[in-house]
């Protein structure tokens, strides 16, 4: 958006002041912060982590944050997390329609609904996987999440997403990600908003190695955009902010804004990332890569290769592969795979995979092509085509997704989705 400003590359050590002279020169503590503002330091790591993985934020803000009274207990509404075990997990395929549009106002926070997860948020392990639909912003209320990262993408409606650390604009096809503990509040930029949110237990999301791809390719780190300082200087009202905190909603009633920091600097931060800018690494000779070579962004777990959780998309891209079965093969798999679709339509479904909802395929439970598709794709003249219009995304991740007593209870649920793979013929006879 115009009015708003970025600065570019994933992770980089910004500075950026709202206000002229509100960063300290030279240190990161003086004895009189500037402009009569309040010295916080926010770590996103342990203090001692390397270097290259330490994360972490000094704030010059209006107010510290421990000024607020005790925190109380909040209905949890839809929210789960771990250990998801409300329902017994099932090894059958699961599929979702979208999340109904809400009738009543709801902000972004009254409509999270979490649809499945994994892991121990106090292992720092695993993921929640919610979904959220909203008709109203959120102005006086606030959130943040003790338990993990927040990713989100927006598949109807733009989002203004007011951070402690300043502002991002997201729209379709765009990504944002809110580092643990940093406080926001949700603005709608349409009437309506809808899509999906990975909260993320584990390391934070980073980009990927490359491997021999090289030093560009994929997502490259110049094209992520991180807000400028903006702060908030309102107070003599009721600022209601909520935590998660261990799986749980908390509240406090502030008296002021907390998104007052008016200068920080640090590599800790918010950013967003257009996904148009997603270089994709494809075939251009036969068979597939696996998806893998889709990753925009991964948490890697403490096993080498073996990600906590990776996100991946499915973007417009030219497909060449000769000889080849171009969507993807049928396939069982050690990770596990949610699935969602933001535009149009995914290669490897006919119908009934549509945007907003959701497919789950767990570890070793067999997926691929629907009949349809796989009788198209076996007979379909492999001139090169461009797949377009499209962009469905994956979480892939180390541990079995767990749905949530609302994902297996809602009439968003598809039991007649096994149906989809009934009409494959045999085609084998005895040999001939
Ligand atoms: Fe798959």
């Amino acid at each position: 958006m115009s009015n708003l400003h970025y600065q570019s590359g994933f992770g980089n050590e910004f500075a950026t002041e709202a206000h002229p002279g509100g960063l300290p020169v030279g240190q990161n503590a003086p004895q009189h912060a500037p402009l009569g503002l309040y010295t916080e330091q926010l770590s996103g790591s342990p203090f001692t982590a390397p270097r290259h993985l330490n994360r972490r934020t000094w704030t010059y803000r209006i107010r510290p944050s421990v000024m607020h009274p005790p925190y109380a207990r909040l209905s949890n509404g839809l929210v789960r997390s771990t250990p998801f075990n409300e329902v017994e997990t099932t090894p059958s395929q699961l599929r979702w329609d979208p999340i109904p549009l809400p009738t009543q106002p709801t902000d972004f926070l009254d409509g999270l609904t979490t649809l499945a997860g994994n892991g121990d948020l106090s292992m720092h392990s695993g993921v929640a996987i919610h979904l959220y639909a909203a008709n109203k912003s959120m102005t006086d209320r606030f959130f943040y999440s003790a338990d993990g990262e927040l990713l989100f993408v927006p598949q109807l409606g733009g989002l203004r997403l007011h951070t402690e650390l300043g502002i991002l604009n997201i729209d379709n096809g765009e990504i944002a990600v809110i580092p643990r503990g940093i406080k926001f509040r949700v603005e709608l930029t349409g009437k309506e908003a809808r899509g999906y949110v990975l909260e993320n237990f584990g390391q934070p999301l980073r980009l990927p190695d490359l491997g021999p791809i090289g030093a560009n390719g994929l997502a490259n780190s110049r094209d992520f955009l991180t807000p400028v300082a903006a702060y908030d200087d309102r107070d003599g009202a009721k600022f209601e902010v909520v935590a998660k905190f261990l799986g749980n909603l908390w509240v406090s009633e502030f008296d002021h804004s907390p998104l007052d920091v008016v200068a920080w600097h640090g590599n800790y931060a918010p950013y967003k990332y257009d996904l148009r800018l997603f270089n994709c690494i494809n075939t251009v000779s036969f068979d597939h890569p696996d998806p893998s070579i889709f990753t925009v962004l991964t948490s890697p777990s403490e096993l080498p290769g073996t990600a906590n959780v990776d996100f991946v998309i499915f973007p417009p891209r030219w497909m060449v592969a000769e000889h080849t079965f171009r969507p993807p093969w049928f396939h069982r798999n050690f990770m596990n795979e949610f699935m969602g679709l933001v535009q149009g339509q995914y290669d490897a479904k006919a119908e009934g995979f549509v945007p907003g909802g959701a497919s789950l395929h767990n570890c070793m439970s067999g997926h691929g092509p629907d009949a349809e598709t796989f009788e198209r794709a076996s007979h379909t003249e492999l001139k090169p085509v461009k797949l377009d219009g499209t962009l469905a995304f994956m979480f892939e991740t180390r541990f079995a997704c767990r749905p949530t007593k609302f994902a297996m209870d809602t009439a968003m649920l598809q039991h007649e989705y096994y149906e989809c793979w009934q009409g494959l013929k045999k085609n084998f006879e005895n040999g001939k």
